[in-house]
């Protein structure tokens, strides 16, 4: 690190040093950690296959590092609906659940032009039946995630049923984390209740508002990683009204992967101390690599 680099952290931590709210304290994850989240973030990167290639599960080196997945449904196009997938993973005996994420230079415009709004998330209340009026979310995200959700609601369930699991698991990376995160609340109000989800999301822009934020942090399981200096995880802006869920972790330049506790932890080991501003960024860390993979098919 230069000494103007080392400055500015340090005058960081001074600034930040007097704040009175009390966090947990950031550890680094052990490399047995980080490398169970592997076959997730390889099923993420699958998103970005073909759903022909989903389907058969000949997608290449995304699809060979998860050998004996069994494949359920795929759809989408690409362009007007993101692919997704489902199927079973017999070796985690988990259903899993993947969306396509996007070319990373128009999701940065796209979401840093504000051309687009916190919408509540109960607009259409089939989808998302009784959650509170007061949980917003971005409109353009809320309406790519109806455009699957039948289709995924479908496969789930049939796959549950087939394989005798109760163990639902959602993947994504980019805008494919964003229809994940929402997959994650949409699928529990229409699944039994005793279905146990987690969810691993990748470059995760912010999704929603406060009260999205502390739903998320009450009923979800969710680990959002991000890479570096990757600046969709910073946007839409916290001065938008936007949060992040609980969740976080950060790898941070030196290799270590610190887990941040709490919604939008301003450390700068965690992004939000990282990458103040989107000028801040390096848009290539967004496709990773995370623990050796990186995104895309
Ligand atoms: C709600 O979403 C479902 C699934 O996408 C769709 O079939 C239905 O038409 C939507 N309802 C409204 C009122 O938009």
């Amino acid at each position: 690190m230069s000494f103007v680099l080392l400055t500015l952290a340090l005058a960081g931590l001074a600034a930040a040093s007097p704040a009175p709210i009390r966090r947990q304290s950031i550890t680094a994850l052990g490399q047995s950690t980080i490398d169970g989240f592997t076959p997730y973030t390889w099923y993420a990167s699958a998103g970005y296959c073909a759903p022909s290639a989903t389907l058969a599960w000949n997608c290449g080196t995304n699809c060979d590092n998860n050998p004996s997945f069994e494949p359920i449904a795929s759809g989408g196009d690409g362009d007007s609906v993101q692919y997704w997938y489902v199927g079973y993973d017999p070796t985690l005996g988990e259903i899993i659940v993947a969306h396509q994420g996007t070319d990373p230079s128009e999701f940065e415009s796209d979401l840093t032009d504000a051309d687009f709004f916190l919408e509540q998330l109960n607009t259409n209340s089939t989808l998302f039946p009784g959650v509170s009026d007061s949980i917003e979310v971005h409109n353009g995200f809320l309406a790519e995630q109806a455009l699957t959700a039948d289709a995924v609601l479908a496969a789930v369930q049939q796959g549950m049923s087939q394989y005798s699991t109760t163990a639902v698991t959602l993947v994504g990376h980019s805008l494919g984390a964003a229809l994940s995160l929402l997959d994650s609340v949409y699928l529990p109000l229409h699944l039994p209740s005793g279905t146990s989800f987690k969810t691993l999301n990748y470059g995760l822009p912010r999704v929603g508002n406060q009260a999205f934020a502390d739903y998320v942090d009450a009923n979800l399981h969710l680990t959002h990683i991000n890479n570096e200096e990757d600046p969709i995880p910073i946007v839409p802006g916290m001065f938008l009204g936007f949060v992040h869920p609980a969740g976080e972790v950060h790898i941070e330049d030196v290799g270590e992967w610190a887990s941040c506790p709490g919604q939008d932890n301003p450390s700068t080991q965690c992004i939000v101390g990282d990458v103040p501003n989107v000028f801040d960024g390096t848009l290539s860390d967004h496709d990773g690599p995370y623990n050796g993979v990186t995104m895309g098919c």
